[in-house]
C-alpha cells in the first residue's frame, strides 16, 4: 500500500494559509503588440516580477516537460494541470496514442477487437476533431486510425469532423477536410466505402465540456445519429467552404451540416448494428458525447433515437466513471497526486474556477479524477459560466466572482489551501481579439490581487503560476519571430496556446524568510511546482515527485 504520511519539512512550518492561483493562457514573452499580457495593465503581476530571481521565475510548460511527444508541442491545460496537481511527467495521451499506432497494439487491444465486431455488417463511424493542433486529437492519427481499420476489414467508414480553429489557425479546416478527403478516395479505391458524414465547428458542435452547454452536444448528436442539420451538402470541402463564407463565420463555430447523397439522403447517421470510435484522446471535451452514447438512461437531452452500437473511446475519458467502458488506448495512470495527498495529512483544500475551467483546477489537477478525495477534508465551487456568447464579448468573465469566493475561503481559515484557475487570458485569447484578450488580462491581474491580499490579511503564503501560454502572443510567426501575413496582407492572428514558459511568483506575510527558489533547477517546468507547494504547507514531498523549486537558506 501507498504510505500517506509526509514527512514534516524540516525547516517549514505547518498551518499557512496557501493561496495556489492558476492563470490560465498566460505565458512570459518579449514585451512587444501582440503581448497582451504587455499591452494590460496589470499591475500585480508586474509588481511579483520584481521579485525575481528569489520570488519569481519561469518554468517550462509545453513539449516533454509536460509529458507530450515533442518540443514542438504546445502546452495545453490537460497536461498543465495534470502536471502541476501530480507532481510528475507523465506521457500524455498523445504519446500513449503514438506509441500504440506505432508498435500496432492499438489493433490487438480489447476496444479495437470490440468495435472490429461491427466490421462485417455495420459501419464504422470516426467522431472528432479535424487538425494536426495535437491538443485534443492529431490528424495523422487518425489517417493511421482508417488506414488500419481499412486493412482489418472495415467495408464502411463514416468520419464526423468538428472543424478545429482554435489549437490550429482559423481557416485551416479547408485543408484538412481535403486532405482527408484524398485519404479517404484512397480507401475507396481499396474497395471500402469511406466518406465524410457530417461536420460543424468544435465549439458550436459536440465538443462542450463540463456540462456548460448540453445543445452544443445534442446539435452534434441530430447531425451524426440522426443524420438531421440546418445545413445539407454533398461534399464536405464545399460545406466548409461556403460555410466559413457566411458573415462572422469561423472554424471554431461552424453551424452543423450533414453529407447527402444526390437523392438528398444524409450518407451516414449512426443506426443499429454500427460502431463508433471517438478519435480525440483529450477527456475534457469527450465526456458528454461519450455519455450520450453510452448511457441506456439519458436525460440531458432528447435522443429521438438511441442506437444499438459497439462504442470506444480513443482513450478512456473519466477514470472514475469507467466511461467509456470500451476504448482503444489505456490512459496514463496518473496517481498519488498531491491533493490526494494532501487530504492523507490533514490539509483542507478549496477550489474554484468558473464552468469552463472547472474540471481543470478538481478533474486535470486530481490526475484526471472526478469527485472529491474525501468530502470531509475538501470544497470544490463552480460559479456557472455564461452560455452561448463568446467571450471576446465578456472578457472579465468571472474572474472578480471567483476572486470573492477565494478571498472568502481563505478569510474563512476553513482551508488551508484555496486554490484558483481564472480563465480570462486563455478563454479570451482562443478568440484572437486582441482588445478583448487585453481587458481579459487586467481582469485576471485584479482577480490576482485580490485573492493576494486576503492572504496579507490572514498572514499566509501565495503561489501564482499558469498553465501554459497563450495571450502572451497572438500572432502566428515565422522562424525569426517575424509576424506572418494572410495573403490580404494582414497578420494570421493566432488563437492556439504557445511554446512559451510560464512565471511562478510565492510570497505572503507567513513565507518564511529564508525561502527563495533555488538556482539548481533551471529547467524546472510545471511538475516542480507540486513539491514547491506541499512543501509551503509544512510537508516533505513525496520522494518521486520532481525536485521542489524553493530552498530554505539561514538568514
Ligand atoms: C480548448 O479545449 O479550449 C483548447 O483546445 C485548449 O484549451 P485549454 O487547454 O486551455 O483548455
Ligand atoms: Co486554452
Amino acid at each position: 500500500g501507498v504510505s500517506w504520511k509526509l514527512p514534516d519539512h524540516p525547516k517549514l512550518p505547518k498551518n499557512k494559509t496557501v493561496a495556489v492561483v492558476v492563470l490560465d493562457g498566460w505565458g512570459e514573452d518579449n514585451p512587444n503588440e501582440y503581448n497582451c499580457i504587455h499591452k494590460a495593465e496589470t499591475p500585480t503581476m508586474d509588481s511579483l516580477k520584481q521579485g525575481a530571481p528569489d520570488k519569481w521565475r519561469l518554468v517550462k510548460a509545453h513539449g516533454t516537460a509536460v509529458g507530450l511527444p515533442t518540443d514542438d508541442d504546445m502546452g495545453n491545460s490537460e497536461v498543465g494541470h495534470n502536471a502541476l496537481g501530480a507532481g510528475r511527467i507523465f506521457a500524455q495521451g498523445a504519446k500513449l496514442v503514438d506509441l500504440a499506432l506505432a508498435s500496432g497494439k492499438i489493433f490487438e487491444g480489447e476496444g479495437f477487437k470490440y468495435i472490429k465486431e461491427s466490421f462485417e455488417t455495420g459501419t464504422l463511424h470516426l467522431i472528432g476533431l479535424l487538425s494536426d493542433g495535437g491538443v485534443h486529437s492529431r490528424l495523422d492519427q487518425l489517417q493511421l486510425l482508417l488506414k488500419g481499420a481499412g486493412e482489418r476489414g472495415a467495408k464502411r467508414i463514416r468520419v464526423h469532423i468538428l472543424t478545429d480553429g482554435r489549437d490550429v489557425l482559423d481557416g485551416s479546416s479547408v485543408g484538412f477536410v481535403e486532405t482527408l478527403e484524398n485519404d479517404l478516395a484512397k480507401l475507396q479505391e481499396k474497395g471500402v466505402d469511406a466518406r465524410i458524414a457530417s461536420g460543424g465547428g468544435r465549439m458550436y458542435v459536440t465538443m462542450d465540456r463540463y456540462e456548460n452547454d448540453w445543445n452544443v452536444v445534442k446539435r452534434g448528436w441530430d447531425a451524426q445519429v440522426l443524420g438531421e442539420a440546418p445545413h445539407k451538402f454533398t461534399s464536405a470541402v464545399e460545406a466548409v467552404k461556403k460555410l466559413r463564407a457566411e458573415p462572422n463565420a469561423n472554424d471554431q463555430y461552424l453551424p452543423p451540416f450533414v453529407i447527402v447523397d444526390e437523392n438528398g439522403k444524409p450518407v451516414g447517421p449512426i443506426v443499429d448494428g454500427d460502431a463508433v470510435v471517438t478519435f480525440n484522446f483529450r477527456a475534457d471535451r469527450m465526456v458528454m458525447i461519450a455519455k450520450a452514447l453510452e448511457y441506456e438512461n439519458f436525460d440531458k437531452f432528447d435522443r429521438v433515437r438511441y442506437p444499438k452500437i459497439r462504442y470506444a473511446g480513443m482513450l478512456e475519458y473519466d477514470g472514475e466513471l469507467k466511461l467509456p467502458s470500451h476504448y482503444l488506448v489505456s490512459p496514463p495512470e496518473i496517481d498519488r497526486t498531491s491533493g490526494e495527498y494532501l487530504v492523507h495529512n490533514g490539509i483542507r483544500t478549496f477550489a474554484c474556477s468558473e464552468t469552463v475551467k472547472f474540471g481543470h483546477v478538481t478533474f486535470f489537477w486530481n490526475g484526471n479524477r472526478s469527485g472529491y478525495f474525501n468530502p470531509q477534508m475538501e470544497e470544490y465551487i463552480e460559479i456557472p459560466s455564461d452560455v452561448g456568447i463568446t467571450f471576446n464579448v465578456q472578457p472579465k468573465m468571472k474572474a472578480i466572482q471567483i476572486a470573492e469566493k477565494a478571498r472568502d475561503a481563505i478569510l474563512s481559515r476553513k482551508f488551508d489551501q484555496v486554490r484558483v484557475n481564472l480563465p480570462n487570458s486563455d478563454m479570451v485569447g482562443h478568440t484572437g481579439d486582441i482588445e478583448a484578450t487585453i481587458v481579459a488580462c487586467k481582469a485576471a491581474d485584479e482577480a490576482v490581487k485580490m485573492i493576494l491580499d486576503a492572504i496579507e490579511q490572514v498572514g499566509g503564503i501565495y503561489v501564482v503560476t499558469a498553465d501554459h501560454g497563450n495571450a502572451e502572443d497572438m500572432v502566428k510567426r515565422d522562424k525569426s519571430g517575424k509576424p506572418l501575413l494572410d495573403k490580404n496582407g494582414n497578420v494570421q492572428i493566432l488563437t492556439s496556446h504557445t511554446l512559451q514558459p510560464v512565471p511562478i511568483a510565492i510570497g505572503g506575510p507567513g513565507l518564511s524568510p529564508g525561502v527563495r527558489f533555488r538556482k539548481d533547477v533551471p529547467n524546472g517546468g510545471l511538475a516542480n511546482v507540486a513539491a514547491t507547494v506541499i512543501n509551503l504547507h509544512g510537508l516533505e514531498a513525496p520522494t518521486d515527485y520532481e525536485p521542489t523549486l524553493i530552498e530554505v537558506v539561514d538568514n
